[in-house]
């Protein structure tokens, strides 16, 4: 199946209590086990909300959202002069409102096609539409080393060098950029 057309067929749906999941199987184990034994319990607990991308059954990728926000490091400032700098000066603060994709995974067989350039697009929207009940101002991910390619291409920006050398490094997002 083409990118174009896989991307065509794509429903977004919000994980509900009462929805079985067959299969996932992405590149990374952990992420396939929290979507099959751990999503909906994060649901209940209002920790984290979980969205899948179906194609009929088959569920072709998912992501999980929890409230968060940017925080200022003090040992970080030039990284945080330069968030400031998009900020009006009256309205700066040392923690800015954010959205934290906690989980972002795609199936191996479907990688490569365009669906977490689409994932990534969805999240954007959810955040700067008209219904959007709450301010938020950037995205945030603790990304995976092999995923950091993805993210850079997505115009995500490294809040710290002091996880230069760790298995994951945390990005951001400005979502008035969009
Ligand atoms: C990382 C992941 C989400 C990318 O999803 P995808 O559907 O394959 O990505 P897309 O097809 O939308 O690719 C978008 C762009 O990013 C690039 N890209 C995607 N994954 C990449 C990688 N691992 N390394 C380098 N570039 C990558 C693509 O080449 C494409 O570039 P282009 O716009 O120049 O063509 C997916 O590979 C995945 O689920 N990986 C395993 C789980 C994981 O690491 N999740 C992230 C947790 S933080």
């Amino acid at each position: 199946m083409s990118e174009k057309s896989i991307l065509n067929l794509i429903d977004i749906v919000k994980l509900e209590a009462n929805m079985d999941i067959n299969a996932f199987e992405s590149e990374d184990r952990d992420l396939n086990d929290f979507l099959l034994k751990d999503a909906k319990n994060y649901s209940k607990s209002l920790l984290a909300v979980t969205y899948l991308l179906q194609i009929g059954d088959e569920t072709v990728a998912y992501f999980s959202l929890s409230n968060d926000s940017l925080i200022k490091n003090d040992r970080e400032q030039p990284v945080w002069n330069k968030i400031n700098r998009i900020i009006p000066n009256d309205k700066r603060r040392r923690s800015y409102p954010a959205v934290k994709i906690g989980r972002l995974a795609v199936a191996k067989k479907h990688a490569g096609k365009g669906l977490g350039s689409r994932i990534i697009l969805t999240i954007q929207n959810m955040y700067i539409n008209e219904s959007q009940r709450a301010g938020c101002r950037f995205l945030i991910v603790d990304a995976y080393r092999d995923a950091l390619p993805f993210y850079q291409k997505k115009d995500f920006k490294f809040l710290t060098e002091q996880d230069c050398n760790d298995d994951t490094r945390i990005m951001y997002f400005d979502l008035k950029t969009v």
